[in-house]
């Protein structure tokens, strides 16, 4: 992240992997937003009813199991401190997004890694989970779209998966990011497939609105109470004009879905022309997701990136 944060930043970056930001001021031209109607500070509880029904309905769950968070990342940061004890084993895929890996062991977990293979398309294998599981795992952790490769997996997937954690006495966490990005694709999160699942999310890259933070957890209700209660260590309450935006994006989030689902269509085929072109690296391509996991079939990484950064101003991720 440090990385991403300092040293990312090129005249041609390709290491971010969101779609470009909504501005405010279109909030204000479609007459969704008046000034007046934005306030400072709201009556203090366990979230924002008015939020909270609009992620319930978003999702199609009762607000009760949902716990809004200070983005993804405070999302999965409640869903693990509430879901295993220090100590505990934890099976998290392999590779990742680097922050779910570095949380779970900041929040003292056992880590141990199960493969998503290149040479299959970083697809998940309920197999390799069912052979890495053991009966002291806690908590088995995807990404859905799969960050970094954006391979989707479908419910039957999930549901084994579901199926082999539960039976080991563990819950699955599907951090649903990416899948945000499938915009009109019909899909349902996880959380729909029992009460074993806990699922992450927030509207930051697929909506271009990560100046919200609106993230969630779906959640059980009495799992997710312990997650509210364990917000209270860090935030205790949101910034409350995010709140009442974020209430504002998520009743035009078809208007919002529909700009950013455009453009992926415009810009898909111009990535596919490009990679074409470039004989010296393979990818699994994707039809859907805004980031791709190319690998170099010569060479090293990091001398890569640099020769890019030196000499054509381009940053990829090493
Ligand atoms: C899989 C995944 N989860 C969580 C996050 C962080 O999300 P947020 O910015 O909403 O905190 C990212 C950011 O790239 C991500 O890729």
């Amino acid at each position: 992240m440090e990385w991403a944060k300092l040293h990312s930043d090129a005249r041609f970056n390709l290491a971010s992997s969101g779609v470009a930001s909504y501005p405010l001021a279109d909030f204000v031209s479609a007459g969704w937003l008046r000034l007046e109607s934005l306030e400072l500070t709201a009556p203090g509880a366990y979230g924002y009813e008015p939020l909270q029904r609009a992620l319930g309905a978003k999702a199609g769950v009762s607000p009760d199991s949902v716990v809004a968070a200070a983005g993804t990342s405070m999302a999965n940061h409640l869903a693990m401190a509430a879901a295993f004890e220090p100590g505990d084993e934890v099976l998290i895929e392999q590779p990742t997004y680097e922050l779910l890996v570095t949380t779970a062991e900041y929040l003292g977990a056992n880590v141990r890694r199960f493969a998503r293979r290149a040479e299959e398309g970083f697809r998940l294998d309920p197999a390799i989970i069912k052979a890495a599981i053991t009966p002291r795992t806690r908590l088995v952790m995807i990404t859905n779209l799969h960050n970094p490769s954006s391979a989707f997996t479908d419910e039957a997937t999930l549901r084994d998966v579901g199926e082999i954690a539960k039976s080991a006495g563990a819950r699955v966490l599907v951090d649903e990011f990416y899948l945000e990005a499938l915009y009109s694709t019909a899909w349902r999160t996880a959380f729909h497939l029992g009460d074993h699942f806990i699922v992450t999310s927030s509207l930051t890259k697929a909506y271009g609105l990560s100046g919200l933070r609106c993230g969630w957890v779906l959640a059980a209700p009495e799992l997710a109470r312990a997650m509210w209660c364990i917000n209270d260590l860090y935030g205790v309450n949101a910034a409350h004009p995010a709140e009442l935006l974020s209430v504002i994006a998520l009743d035009h989030l078809n208007e919002i879905a529909a700009r950013y689902a455009k453009l992926l269509e415009v810009n898909r085929p111009i990535v596919n022309r490009f990679l074409d072109a470039c004989p010296h690296i393979e990818v699994a391509r994707q039809p859907h997701g805004t980031v791709l996991f190319p690998r170099l079939r010569a060479g090293e990484s990091e001398g890569f990136c640099s020769y890019l950064r030196e000499r054509f101003d381009t940053s990829v991720v090493p």
